[in-house]
């Protein structure tokens, strides 16, 4: 009887190949289909799903994940997940919230060294300082922090939804915390009188106003679009500003004919691979703290189940319901703003 040729791990994942052919070279190939291939056996033999954020690299992105999106949609679909097991391809802070909504199941950050210059730029004991300061003031905290942080503040919010989480409170004061230029790109669209923080993304605040100008100078019709962590005068100079998921749901819907997308580097890879009408014009700031998360050591975590987000219980239910509360509210009021 003849036998039945193996097929190689290269054919096995060669329909994941045709997702990234454009931003992957047909060379490198080869050095990520093994552990492709046994991330997606594992998921299987395991019931786990991987949530990526919009700033994981291609070959994760498009060929490991399940869940795809901004702060916002991860923490959205995490509810939803009927998995045992959430791989978190993001930083801390974000596989901290899935915990946070599935308590009984497993949650794991393949490098738990994954953090983000806001998160760390406030502790809890800052926010309890301010709420001395600014008695019966409410507090939005961005996602972007611990959850010990998150537990003393009243409501998060992401980038995709704190206007509407600030206007949702009815206060005429509020205290949003730690993102200095988000709170003030929130300030000129509200009546409300915000009160910061001087936290600030290490990735966003590097673009500045003169290098988009001299793009804009060198490219006929060009559409630039940025992430509301940047500073005021490169959100001026933008066409559109939202959150990550907002700025592709930009680019796929609006087809601009040139784009430069004022936001991590990877964002452009995600979204340029399945879009060959558009032209992406690339500045690259690299989040060395998205980019420790690899196809090697998500492989490793979803083999030993280690290392698992843990959450002091002390600590837990207060920054639940502070997500929680967010997700109430928000669900139905996130679209970006045309500058
Ligand atoms: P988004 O919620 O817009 O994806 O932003 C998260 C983040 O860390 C941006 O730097
Ligand atoms: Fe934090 Fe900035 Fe990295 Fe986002 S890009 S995770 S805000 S350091």
């Amino acid at each position: 009887m003849a036998t039945q040729p193996i097929p190689s791990i290269l054919d096995t994942v060669a329909p994941l190949y045709e997702r990234v052919r454009t931003v992957i070279p047909e060379i490198e190939w080869p050095v990520f289909a093994p552990d492709i291939a046994a991330i997606n056996e594992l998921k299987a033999a395991k019931n786990a799903v991987i949530l990526a954020h919009n700033y994981q690299t291609p070959e994760i992105f498009h060929c490991v994940a399940d869940i795809t999106g901004d702060s916002l949609a991860l923490a959205q679909r995490a509810v939803d997940t009927d998995a045992d097991i959430i791989v978190l391809a993001g930083v801390h802070f974000m596989a901290e919230t899935a915990k946070l909504l599935n308590p009984d199941k497993t949650v794991l950050i393949p490098d738990l060294g994954a953090g983000c210059s806001l998160a760390e730029s406030i502790t809890a004991a800052d926010v309890r300082k301010l709420r001395e300061q600014y008695p019966g003031v409410p507090v939005v905290t961005y996602v972007n922090t611990s959850a010990e942080v998150k537990a003393e503040c009243d409501i998060c919010c992401t980038s995709g939804n704190a206007l509407a989480i600030v206007e949702s409170l009815g206060s005429d004061r509020v205290i949003f915390l730690p993102d200095e230029y988000l709170a003030s790109y929130v300030a000129e669209q509200t009546d409300v009188d915000i009160i910061t923080w001087q936290g600030r993304c290490e990735v966003h605040e590097r673009f500045t106003a003169d290098e988009l100008e001299s793009y804009r100078a060198g490219h006929d019709d060009l559409t630039i679009i940025a992430h509301p962590e940047c500073p005021p005068d490169v959100l001026e100079t933008a066409d559109f500003v939202g959150s990550t998921a907002q700025m592709q749901d930009y680019v796929v819907n609006e087809r601009p004919a040139k784009v430069l997308m004022v936001t991590e580097c990877s964002m452009s890879d995600n979204v340029s691979a399945g879009i060959d009408d558009v032209e992406f014009i690339r500045p690259c700031n690299l989040c060395p703290h998205m980019k420790r998360i690899t196809l090697g050591n998500i492989r490793t975590s979803l083999e030993t189940l280690t290392p698992a987000v843990e959450i002091d219980p002390a600590v837990a239910g207060r920054a639940r319901a502070a997500v929680e509360r967010m997700l109430d509210i928000g669900r139905s009021k996130m679209t970006g703003v045309a500058a």
